[in-house]
């Protein structure tokens, strides 16, 4: 990944290949935002005038790119738009802070090292700054090029280090900043590559190999139930998913404790590795993506790596519930009924509202520690994608208060979230005949009613929240700020946040 340092010098005499810096919209056109004075100087104070010739407006993400002027170190002068101006005497968000940093850093592919000089406040900031430019500089280019020559990779390598001008290296606030950026953004980005790795590479058997490893390095302790132990446990759910597949199901968990904890979070991810349909065959226009159909699973996977790294004072236990949902001789079909972890029994109905039914069994079992929360997050539902759009998640819960708290978490580090009901009403929908519930119920309203079902196996007096992250969760248009094409690492950012604000007692 990109280095990222914190730096005295002064934009003139960095040694760098480009230095970065802010241009906001103003009443009368741009405006050169603080952290820039040394440069603006270096125009005598005319640069807004200079980019305002060049055509720049100010506006988010709005790259410009000027030679820079005499007597600089750096050759070349990036000027990134931070949107409308804020008020006099307030400051510029952190959220419009990251996404400049993301946009410059993907406008910097192919350069070596770059200063950011844009405006900072605090050590918020800082941290902002940080992870919009870690964030920005990702790429995944593991399947480009022959493996022989490394140099037939297409395009250029991304950005490879970045130093943060205007933050006091010696503040222990800013210098956490970024250790906290560092650790967040590593694993989100390793949650990213998951996602993007094609599915003939990554089963549930491989993931479950990797979040081993991982779990090995960072002191987690990890157990993975592969099919045998899931058929003696009697985890009907998730087995029914995978009985299609030639590459078995897993149930892996991953526990994270602090001597100093005083609360438990359980965070549960649906990892399904590719998403066909099964029996109930997704039509062609559908499946492409649906190698993201593990975001969930990668969002908590990164979570609990990041908590640990950061050594939070809070004890996290990650589930990924880990299958391949094809159609086969051996599948389940619609019409079949499984007996669940719980105990209840599910007529499937649809093979392809499989998500809920991996996600039940993780739920139950999550349930049986009783923690003092319960956190899911999956690609559940096209429903939630069409209420919502693509890049705001949909946030269930059974407490009111947990909910918003996720809400807010989320805004905090500038995810897009919005609360969604439980309708009461849509539970009827999915009575069935021969079992104690059906996997689909109601088409109206399908984002919720998979919330429903998911209720139905949390543990009585467990607070629960589920993130439907189907919309965010991969991004199939142009990249913007600082979320590239493809898997985008949703969730992660609110769950880490989460676990702090519990850590801290901030949190019920
Ligand atoms: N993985 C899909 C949901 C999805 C859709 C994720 C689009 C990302 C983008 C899920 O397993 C699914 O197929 N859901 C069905 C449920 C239906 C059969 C009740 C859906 O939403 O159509
Ligand atoms: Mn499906
Ligand atoms: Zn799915």
């Amino acid at each position: 990944m990109t280095a990222l340092t914190l730096s005295t010098s002064a934009a003139p005499a960095l040694r760098a290949d480009a230095i970065v810096i802010g241009v906001a919209k103003g009443a009368k056109g741009p405006v050169v935002a603080p952290g820039a004075e040394a440069v603006d100087q270096a125009y005598d104070g005319k640069l807004a005038g200079v980019l305002e010739t060049l055509g720049a407006s100010g506006a988010e993400g709005e790259v410009t790119k000027l030679p820079a002027p005499a007597g600089f170190k750096t050759p070349l002068l990036v000027a990134v738009g931070l949107g409308a101006a804020p008020e006099k005497d307030a400051e510029y968000g952190a959220e419009a802070l990251r996404r400049a940093a993301g946009a410059a850093a993907r406008a910097l592919t192919g350069i070596k090292k770059a200063g950011f000089a844009l405006p900072l406040a605090d050590s918020g900031d800082t941290g902002a700054i940080a992870e919009g430019a870690l964030l920005g500089a990702y790429s995944f280019d593991a399947y480009k090029g022959s493996a022989k020559d490394a140099k037939a990779k297409n395009g250029k390598a991304p950005l490879a280090e970045v130093a943060l001008l205007g933050a006091k290296p010696r503040d222990k606030a800013h210098k956490a900043a970024v250790d906290r950026a560092t650790a967040v953004v590593e694993e989100l980005n390793r949650a990213r590559d998951l996602i993007n790795t094609p599915p003939n590479d990554l089963d549930p058997a491989g993931f479950a190999a990797i979040a081993t490893a991982a779990g090995k390095e960072h002191g987690i302790k990890v157990q993975v139930l592969d099919e045998k132990a899931l058929t003696k446990g009697g985890y009907g759910g998730i087995l029914g998913v995978g009985a299609g597949s030639a590459a078995a199901p897993r149930l892996v968990k991953l526990s994270y404790t602090s001597s100093k904890a005083k609360k438990h979070l359980a965070l549960v991810g649906k990892g399904i590795t590719y998403d066909s349909g099964g029996i109930s065959l997704k039509p062609a226009g559908h499946n492409e993506t649906m190698k993201c159909d593990m975001s969930g699973a990668a969002a908590v996977f990164a979570a609990v790596v990041a908590v640990a790294r950061l050594g939070l004072e809070v004890n996290v236990t990650a589930w990924l519930a880990l299958a391949e949902n094809m159609p086969s001789g051996s599948a389940t079909r619609p019409g079949d009924v499984l007996r669940m972890y719980s105990g209840k029994t599910v007529e499937v109905l649809n093979t392809d509202a499989e998500g809920r039914l991996v996600l039940a069994d993780a739920l139950w079992a999550a349930s049986q520690e009783k923690p003092d929360a319960i956190v899911d997050v999956a690609t559940l539902t096209g429903a939630m994608v069409l209420a919502l759009g693509n890049r705001t998640f949909g946030v269930m819960a059974n407490d009111d208060a947990f909910r918003s708290a996720l809400v807010e978490a989320a805004e905090e580090v500038g995810e897009e979230s919005w609360p969604m009901p439980l309708p009461e009403h849509l539970r009827k929908g999915m009575d069935s005949p021969v079992a104690d519930i059906a996997n689909m119920g109601e088409r109206m309203g399908g984002g919720l009613v998979a919330g429903l079902f998911l209720r139905e196996f949390v543990g009585e007096g467990i607070t629960w929240a589920h993130l439907d992250i189907a919309g965010p969760a991969f991004n199939e248009g142009g990249p913007f700020g600082y979320t590239p094409k493809g898997g985008t690492g949703s969730a992660v950012r609110t769950l880490v946040r989460l676990a702090e604000l519990t850590a801290a007692g901030d949190l019920g």
